[in-house]
């Protein structure tokens, strides 16, 4: 299971907060994950048109971060492998109008809430998994998943890359500056680090996003042949 895309938190109907995230290392992820023989589920938000996916993927749309963690919550236990890519909104509108909110003189104060941590939640239902481990005769899906976050950040990379990948239980998480030109969020290029359990950084040539798709997929085949 891949997520890619922003989420959008709208506010009314012609307002929503949410991030440039344009899908494009989600949907590379996706496109080489099948190509490579995986059985791909794609969860995405709102991208733009130039995101495509072959078929036979499934893939299943959502626009906010509640609807992708329902989305991620209802298949993850048929899934060995999630790689959330997703840029997904930590904060909503508390309220969300169902007209278009009309202005008014002076400053408008937006009461934000806090949206679900999907990552989080797949941290804590791996380790339900691997404290129940399945008997031999059950499918290996029933057995813990390999989990793979994404860190976006703009300062201390590799620091806060780390604190995600103890805090959220994954296995592993690939660490991209943001804020940068040419690389991140809606560029063609990436660059990015990945940090694994055994204290490992690698880190990527700055290349385009379907080279580091198989770059992040060859380490994730490497973690598997380990288990
Ligand atoms: O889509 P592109 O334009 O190609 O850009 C790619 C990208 C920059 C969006 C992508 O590479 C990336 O970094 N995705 C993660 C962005 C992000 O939300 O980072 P974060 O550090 O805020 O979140 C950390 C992890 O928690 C991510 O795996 C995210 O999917 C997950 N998360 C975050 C918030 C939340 N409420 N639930 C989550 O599961």
């Amino acid at each position: 299971m891949i997520t890619a895309g922003p989420t959008r938190e709208y506010l009314d109907p012609v307002r929503f907060l949410s991030n440039p995230s344009s899908g494009k290392m989600g949907y590379a992820l996706a496109e080489e994950a099948q190509k490579q023989g995986a059985k791909v589920m794609l969860i995405s938000g709102p991208v733009g048109a130039y995101c495509h996916t072959p078929p036979p993927m499934r893939v299943i749309p959502v626009t906010s971060a509640q609807q992708m963690y329902r989305a991620v919550m209802q298949h993850a236990k048929q899934t060995d492998i999630l790689i959330m890519a997703a840029a997904v909104s930590d904060y909503r509108p508390e309220k969300t109008s169902p007209h278009k909110v009309k202005k008014r003189p002076g400053p408008m104060t937006i009461r934000l809430v806090r949206t679900p941590d999907i990552l989080a939640a797949l941290g804590k239902m791996k380790r339900a998994r691997a404290q129940h481990p399945p008997e031999a005769d059950q499918p290996p899906a029933e057995a813990a998943p390999l989990l793979v976050g994404f860190a976006a950040e703009t300062q201390n990379l590799i620091k806060n890359a780390r604190d995600k990948l103890l805090k959220k239980n994954c296995d592993l998480v690939v660490a991209n500056q943001v804020g940068k030109n040419h690389q991140g969020f809606a560029s063609d290029q990436n660059q990015v680090f990945l940090l694994d359990r055994d204290k490992n950084i690698t880190r990527s040539p700055l290349t385009s996003k379907r080279l580091i798709a198989r770059f992040i997929l060859r380490h994730i085949k490497k973690l598997l042949s380990k288990r």
